[in-house]
């Protein structure tokens, strides 16, 4: 099995990576640096740079894809958020559906985040390319709003890929992460807008995820096990979604 991994240097990328080489799959990591291939998924020609190269060393036929590539809330340029978690993301998504077409058993997984439920896209500047005016009122906390928007951004376009690709035998799923220990988290942790909040804020399970987990829960969406399983977002929070909105679902 040959399968992308996006952001794959790091954090839950690295740990699928890992996960993926261990069960015997060939995988093809795209990233800023320590990575089969390099590229910068913020702008459009980064994004088809790293669709061509994939193409070329995987010759055209993949089995798997896991967009894991992303910036978190503190990075100082909001716009960069969502140039990588948004645009970035999606324009690997359909640059390398015509591969994952050709591929045995199919399947691409996009890691979103619970941040995704954090906003509505009815509320999403994003849905009508108005993000540019609505970054520009956000003040200091641009970040966090230009993250949100881009996973809840992120998620509704997997979910309205559900009906093409079922129709040409290419599962797709995300998963929505909570707090999960890497250096993304860090960078949140040691920022004085966010660090405190997020050090505040317990799950009802504790303790903070590990990228070991996400990566079982990426496995699994891939493999045969899941093979009903399609347009779907599985939360992985330790039971934050649930705590914060028992009744929306
Ligand atoms: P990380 O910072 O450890 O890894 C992210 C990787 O993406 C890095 O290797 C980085 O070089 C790469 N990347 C960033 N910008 C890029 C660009 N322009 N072009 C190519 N590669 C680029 O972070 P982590 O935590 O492993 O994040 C993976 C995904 O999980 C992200 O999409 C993040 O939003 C999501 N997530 C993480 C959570 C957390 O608490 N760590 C929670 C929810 C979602």
């Amino acid at each position: 099995m040959t399968v992308v991994v996006t952001g794959s240097a790091s954090g839950i990328g690295a740990a699928t990576s890992n996960a993926l080489r261990a069960a015997g799959s060939e995988v093809v990591g795209v990233d800023l640096r320590d990575a089969d291939i390099i590229a910068d998924l913020s702008s459009s020609e980064g994004a088809q740079s790293a669709v061509d190269a994939v193409l070329d060393r995987c010759g055209g036929v993949l089995d798997g894809v896991v967009l894991c590539a992303g910036l978190g809330p503190h990075v100082p340029d909001p716009r960069l958020i969502i140039a990588v978690n948004y645009h970035g993301t999606v324009a690997l998504l359909d640059g390398l559906f015509p591969a994952l077409q050709k591929g045995a058993n199919p399947a691409a997984v996009v890691v979103s985040s619970v941040a995704s439920t954090h906003v509505t896209w009815d509320e999403n500047p994003i849905a009508a390319g108005g993000e540019d005016a609505a970054l520009a009122a956000a003040g200091e906390y641009g970040g966090a709003l230009a993250y949100a928007w881009s996973k809840n951004a992120v998620t509704v376009n997997v979910r309205k890929r559900a009906a093409e690709w079922a129709g040409a035998g290419v599962r797709l799923n995300t998963v929505a992460p909570g707090s999960i220990d890497t250096p993304l988290l860090q960078g949140g942790l040691d920022d004085p807008r966010f660090g405190e909040a997020i050090r505040n804020f317990t799950a009802p399970i504790p303790r903070r995820g590990t990228p070991d987990e996400i990566a079982s829960l990426i496995l699994y969406l891939l493999g045969p096990q899941a093979g009903f399983v399609h347009g779907a977002q599985f939360m992985i929070d330790g039971g934050v979604d649930a705590l914060t909105r028992p009744t929306k679902f």
